[in-house]
């Protein structure tokens, strides 16, 4: 069994469990002890990872483990992660600093090559080029795309229009989901959520299983979240930023002011179904990608991703059975995120089942003020 503070941590990392309106927020904060600490502070037995924020140490850990096709327990002792008993910790050791290595006498620092570019899900890189397959063809040049302003205005159409988003200026959705939490987010405990939205950016989200409550928000200006125990914390800088641009009530007609840039690719497949695919530039952020149902319009698909010290961590949110809320307004009333959150693990996902949406609910403005830490006030 893990310790409480590992259980603790599970749950924390909950937060970003945001129950998304059109877009996810990515609120989330570290755990209380690890907060402004580098690895070596906080962990026992860090030898390369020197001056890495200690929170970004298990993302990194899962980018590891994904890249290699391994488990956790390939490396390392369960559940005594800070002990150096297997060979293959130590071989990670090197390969580490022979990345960082190539990366800053070769590309600037930039985080080009991961353990990715050569492991590909295996333990053992290939070093003979595979056959080649059967001939494919020539992949046809994507002909005749829409330009991202008609990409998004069919969605705003495909939504119900400007006039009808405009005409609902608060929102209450309520869903149910399973949420990951114990050792590894393997224990799916049921949570009903609660996120009410007020024009033009409050938001705030309520999670409640049996046996406890955590919540988070944006209060219009910082994003917050308050996890088990009533301790309330801020998320960092790119958590913030994430968090102000997915608040905004009226993101749908305001895609193209939140991108400085965007830029139509060409066509994938998402669920089945032929969707454009948009790059999307967040001013001051990482790269984002759209995907637009070819056939209806609506979004079906976001991409985002994490520097991690070890390459990106992809986040990706699926958006599915839009419905009217019944003020002749669609919302997808399926959402499915893949992994679990931006912080977690490649191979969890979570479901929100959205149940109802009243649009235009009586909400008051208190409703988003962001509340006080219990942790502090019983220290003071
Ligand atoms: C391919 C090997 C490898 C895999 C797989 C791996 N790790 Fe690690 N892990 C390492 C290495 C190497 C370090 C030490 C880094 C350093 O010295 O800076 C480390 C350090 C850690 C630490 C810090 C321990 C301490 O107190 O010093 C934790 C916690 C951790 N890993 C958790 C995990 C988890 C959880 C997983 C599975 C998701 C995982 N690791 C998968 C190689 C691995
Ligand atoms: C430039 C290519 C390259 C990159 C990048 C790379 N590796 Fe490797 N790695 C290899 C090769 C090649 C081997 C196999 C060596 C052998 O067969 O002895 C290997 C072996 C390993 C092993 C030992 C596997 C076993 O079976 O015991 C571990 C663990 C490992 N790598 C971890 C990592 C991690 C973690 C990263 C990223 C920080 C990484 N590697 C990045 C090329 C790479």
């Amino acid at each position: 069994m893990r310790s409480l503070r590992i259980c603790l941590k599970r749950i924390t990392v909950l937060m970003a469990l945001t129950l998304a309106a059109v877009l996810p927020t990515h609120a989330q904060a570290a755990p209380p002890s690890m907060e402004g600490k580098t690895a070596e502070q906080f962990y026992k037995s860090i030898k390369v990872l020197n001056g890495v924020p200690a929170d970004q140490v298990i993302e990194s850990m899962h980018q590891i483990r994904a890249a290699l096709g391994v488990n956790c327990e390939f490396c390392h002792e369960d559940p005594d992660r800070a002990a150096d008993t297997k060979e293959a910790k130590e071989t990670a050791r090197q390969m580490m600093r022979m990345v960082m290595d190539i990366n800053k006498n070769n590309f600037k620092g930039q985080q080009e090559v991961t353990c990715y570019s050569c492991h590909r899900g295996s333990t053992v890189p290939m070093t003979t080029v595979p056959l080649p397959a059967v001939e494919k063809g020539e992949e046809p040049e994507p002909q005749g795309l829409p330009s991202a302003d008609q990409i998004l205005s069919k969605y705003v159409q495909a939504l119900g229009g400007e006039q009808a988003i405009r005409k609902i200026t608060s929102r209450i959705i309520t869903g149910t989901q399973f949420i990951p939490t114990g050792p590894g987010g393997t224990m799916p405990v049921p949570a009903v959520i609660e996120r009410s939205q007020k024009a033009p950016n409050l938001v705030v989200n309520f999670y409640r299983t049996p046996t406890y409550t955590i919540s988070d928000g944006f209060d219009g200006s910082k994003a917050w979240s308050q996890d088990l125990r009533g301790r309330v914390t801020e998320p960092g800088a790119t958590d913030q930023m994430r968090a102000k641009r997915n608040a905004d009530f009226y993101l749908p007609l305001d895609l193209k002011q939140t991108y400085t840039q965007m830029q139509v690719r060409g066509f994938e497949n998402v669920n089945g179904h032929d969707a454009y695919a948009v790059i999307a530039r967040p001013q001051g952020d990482r790269v984002e990608r759209l995907y637009f149902d070819v056939q209806t319009g609506l979004l079906v698909r976001k991409w985002s991703s994490l520097a991690t010290p070890v390459g990106e961590a992809p986040f990706q949110v699926d958006y599915e059975d839009y419905r009217d809320t019944g003020s002749g307004v669609k919302f997808p009333y399926l959402i499915v995120m893949n992994p679990a959150n931006a912080r977690t693990e490649p191979s969890t996902t979570a479901t929100i089942r959205v149940t109802k949406v009243q649009d235009n609910a009586p909400l008051d403005s208190s409703k988003f003020t962001k509340p006080e830490s219990k942790a502090a006030a019983a220290a003071q």
